[in-house]
């Protein structure tokens, strides 16, 4: 089976790396015939080129191996590929998420499907283990830490009690986190995995726009020493819940009790949970990133298409996401607790609050009201 490449990164090198060395039978039936490549200077390699047609167009690919990142081109190279009966596979989260409807739909016409283990945890089965579940059982919901920059920097933080900038600075330095942090640290990374999750654990397509995301950008010292005094630890999870008819999908920092098992995953790896009504919870540990475990996943999704093992077991149907089914208690700390008065519990300082029970739908609407940049927002576990 050929496959042709985009891009030759972190993520595609190892892709053509391990379908080179050819360690499995499964793996010498592949063959990477073309690599496109942005530049003249990074030509080495008889196969690369830097026109995106010689591989999209070439008619004895079967397979497309997106590792380009980023919305554009990457989403018109697939998009040409799936017209062109390629299967395709990707690791590029933000681009799945944001156009899956449209291409989910290509592919089906094109009689070829696209595949996307690697966009979500990295190396870790999560998204086959979801298909094998969903062979047997319905999902009811599902939890995790889907970024390894985000829990390098918390970890770090709590433990020696530093400053955020101080620690993403040092995740930026130690290749963890982008020169540009935005998506991990504000939380739409997790966003992205938390739709795609969605996909697969509740074969629904939502919009993404409807996942009420709160990410780690204000977090201080006093919010984590707040969390050490009363038991708790500070992660950043990415959640989804099927309701029956509706889900609820949000991406939240939490305060995990310390007996948790999530509140003790370290540094940069991930840990994602099902719950699910025969098999019940289970949990899947690893490392989220890194360009052999992330090409791993990409050359599984390859070699599921090889044997046309096609994972995706049902059809998909749009579901409007309702977060007001999501009830919690919330740790706000604001220049403007005014504004959450009516559901506030208690204050422990002038500016940060426990609220009573209430929905996450309505602190989002409270948190938007406040327009306050410097707002923090946690979900503590009862
Ligand atoms: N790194 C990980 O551990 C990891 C884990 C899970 C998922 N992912 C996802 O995998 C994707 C790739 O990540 P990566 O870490 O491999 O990124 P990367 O190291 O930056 O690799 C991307 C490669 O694609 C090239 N490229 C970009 N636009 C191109 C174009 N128009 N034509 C030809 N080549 C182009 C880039 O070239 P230039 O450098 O010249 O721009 C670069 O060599 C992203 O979607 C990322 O979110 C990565």
């Amino acid at each position: 089976m050929k496959v042709g490449l985009l891009g030759h990164g972190v993520v595609g090198s190892g892709v053509r790396k391990i379908i080179d060395d050819g360690l499995t039978w499964e793996v010498r039936e592949l063959e990477v015939t073309r690599i496109l490549v942005k530049d003249a200077s990074e030509i080495t390699d008889p196969r690369m080129t830097l026109h995106a047609d010689e591989v999209l167009n070439d008619p004895a690919i079967d397979v497309i191996a997106e590792c380009m990142g980023g919305l554009e081109p990457a989403h018109s190279y697939v998009k040409k590929a799936l017209e062109n009966g390629k299967y395709v596979v990707t690791s590029n989260k933000k681009m799945l998420a944001n156009y899956c409807n449209e291409l989910f739909d290509i592919a089906r016409k094109n009689n070829v499907t696209i595949h996307y283990e690697a966009s979500c945890g990295g190396g870790i089965p999560w998204m086959a283990s979801l298909d094998r579940t969903r062979r047997v059982d319905d999902i009811i919901s599902f939890r995790g830490i889907f970024n390894g920059t985000t829990n390098y920097i918390l970890e770090r933080m709590s433990r020696e009690g530093s400053s955020f900038a101080d620690k993403l600075k040092e995740a930026q330095e130690l290749g963890y986190a982008e020169r540009d942090p935005s998506d991990d640290i504000d939380g739409h990374d997790v966003r992205f995995k938390v739709n795609l999750s969605c996909v697969k654990a509740f074969d629904t397509l939502q919009n993404i726009d409807d996942i009420i995301t709160f990410g780690i950008r204000n977090i201080d010292k006093k919010d984590l020493q707040w969390c050490a005094d009363n038991g708790y630890a500070c992660k950043l999870l990415g959640n989804g819940e099927f309701h029956a008819d509706r889900i609820c999908a949000f991406v939240i920092p939490t305060f995990l009790k310390k007996e948790d098992v999530f509140a003790n995953i370290p540094l940069n790896f991930n840990a994602i949970e099902s719950n699910s009504l025969t098999l019940g919870r289970a949990m899947f540990f690893g490392q989220g990133a890194g360009s052999l475990p992330t090409a791993h996943a990409l050359v599984q999704n390859i070699v599921d298409i090889y044997k046309s093992q096609d994972p995706e077991i049902n059809d998909k149907f749009p579901v409007a996401i309702d977060n007001s089914r999501h009830e919690g208690v919330y740790y706000i700390r604001t220049l403007r607790p005014e504004v959450f008065a009516a559901c506030t519990d208690r204050m422990i300082s002038d500016d940060t609050l426990i609220t009573g029970r209430i929905s996450l739908l309505e602190i989002a609407r409270l948190a938007e009201k406040a327009a306050d940049d410097k707002l923090f927002i946690a979900e503590v576990t009862e």
